[in-house]
């Protein structure tokens, strides 16, 4: 069945994938209340029908920190995504490029920059999170800046892991023997995934931070790894420390608080994700779209604010750019995507993003995304 919309990735992924994978993707911490509030609280915000206002030329093409995007839309970092799809991060960068958007490479990839470079024909974006071993965290910085990197993300939402329950269940916290042994039939109940990821797709290591997560036996494990190797002592004065070392554009993703975003502002950073993780961290936060008016209005005209947090469509692309934000920044749906076909399911749904873009400029008479305002909505 060719894929209509980003449901359809999603369920084309949770075929494809063992389970505990899916749910990786899928989940989020606790009762999963924020992760379903991003959803709802997009759907519950309703774009203005507007007709006759000549929409036969639109403008979807915008810029942030120097870069042009093609629409806007970021692909976020996601962890492990070399484990959904063969070398799964050069797969989807080379979707993005096509696309002409930018990819995110998380610091907990599988692939490396440079290796995501050389797939794409373009650095991308990198986002960091702190590892305790600062020496370490230098050096990457060092090799991120050499590496033409233009944009850092730097992840401030995650000084600890939000407890997950389907990865608990699954084993991803501390593999016990019996989840081990679970996660190896389900792998070899899924073949296609089994041969072109585990057999095809080595190494399966951490990329950018394999030296650092030598301890790290199976990549199945990684959210202990975590707890044990970010550093949960990280405040704004760890900013300035990141400045010294990234004269670029330097992002904080994971904002949902005004003063927050003041404070950013105070510290000196270029832009803003606001963010909820995707509803895997704090359960019970606000949706990302309904924090983003107050963010927006707090610091909009000083730093460039993005947001994510879930964008399903390309609808709710044009609806946060409405209440504010430069750009979306899209997490599962590339990640539901990648597992569902690799680089042309990336390539497809990026298409699909466009063309319901597309579709709610002309419905709403909007001919240029840079023009989006609170006009485009119902009050
Ligand atoms: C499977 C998965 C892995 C993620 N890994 C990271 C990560 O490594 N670093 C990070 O900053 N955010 C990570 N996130 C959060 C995303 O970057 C993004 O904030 C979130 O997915 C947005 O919500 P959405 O999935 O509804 O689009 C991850 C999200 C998912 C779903």
């Amino acid at each position: 069945m060719k894929a209509a919309c980003v449901a359809d990735y999603r369920e084309a992924c949770r075929r494809r994938l063992p389970k505990v994978l899916f749910d990786y993707i899928d989940g989020g911490s606790y009762g999963e209340t924020t992760l379903a509030a991003n959803v709802s609280d997009m759907a519950a915000i309703t774009l203005r029908q507007r007709v006759l206002r000549d929409v036969s030329e639109l403008s979807m093409s915008t810029r942030v920190f120097g870069q042009d995007l093609s629409m806007p839309v970021v692909l976020s970092p996601v962890g492990l995504a070399g484990m959904y799809a063969r070398r799964g991060e050069t797969q989807a960068a080379r979707a993005a490029k096509a696309a002409g958007v930018p990819f995110s490479l998380s610091t907990v990839g599988v692939c490396t920059t440079a290796e995501v470079t050389a797939a794409s024909g373009v650095p991308p974006w990198f986002q960091l999170y702190m590892i305790k071993d600062r020496g370490f965290m230098s050096e990457l910085l060092a090799t991120t800046r050499e590496a033409g990197c233009p944009v850092l993300l730097f992840t401030v939402d995650l000084p600890v892991a939000g407890a997950r329950y389907r990865d608990a269940r699954n084993g991803l916290n501390v593999a016990s023997p019996e989840a081990r042994l679970r996660q190896a039939i389900d792998g070899l109940a899924h073949p296609d995934w089994f041969w072109d990821v585990l057999v095809k797709g080595g190494p399966q290591s951490l990329g950018n931070i394999a030296s650092a997560s030598t301890d790290l036996g199976a990549l199945q494990e990684y959210m202990g790894w975590i707890g044990r190797n970010f550093d949960p002592s990280v405040t704004w004065k760890d900013i300035d420390w990141v400045r010294d070392r990234w004269p670029g554009p330097l992002v904080l993703k994971g904002v949902l608080d005004a003063e927050d975003a003041r404070d950013a502002r105070s510290c000196g950073v270029e832009g803003l994700v606001v963010s909820n993780h995707g509803g895997r961290q704090l359960d019970g936060a606000p949706s990302s779209i309904s924090a983003l008016p107050a963010i927006v209005e707090a610091v909009g005209d000083d730093l460039t604010v993005l947001m994510d947090g879930g964008v399903r469509s390309g609808l709710d692309v044009l609806k946060a750019l409405a209440l504010g934000a430069k750009a979306c920044l899209i997490g599962r749906a590339w990640a539901y995507a990648l597992g569902a076909g690799g680089e042309a399911g990336v390539a497809g749904m990026l298409t699909i993003l466009r063309q319901e873009l597309r579709m709610a400029m002309s419905l709403t008479g909007c001919t240029d995304v840079r023009d989006a305002g609170r006009a485009l909505l119902n009050p």
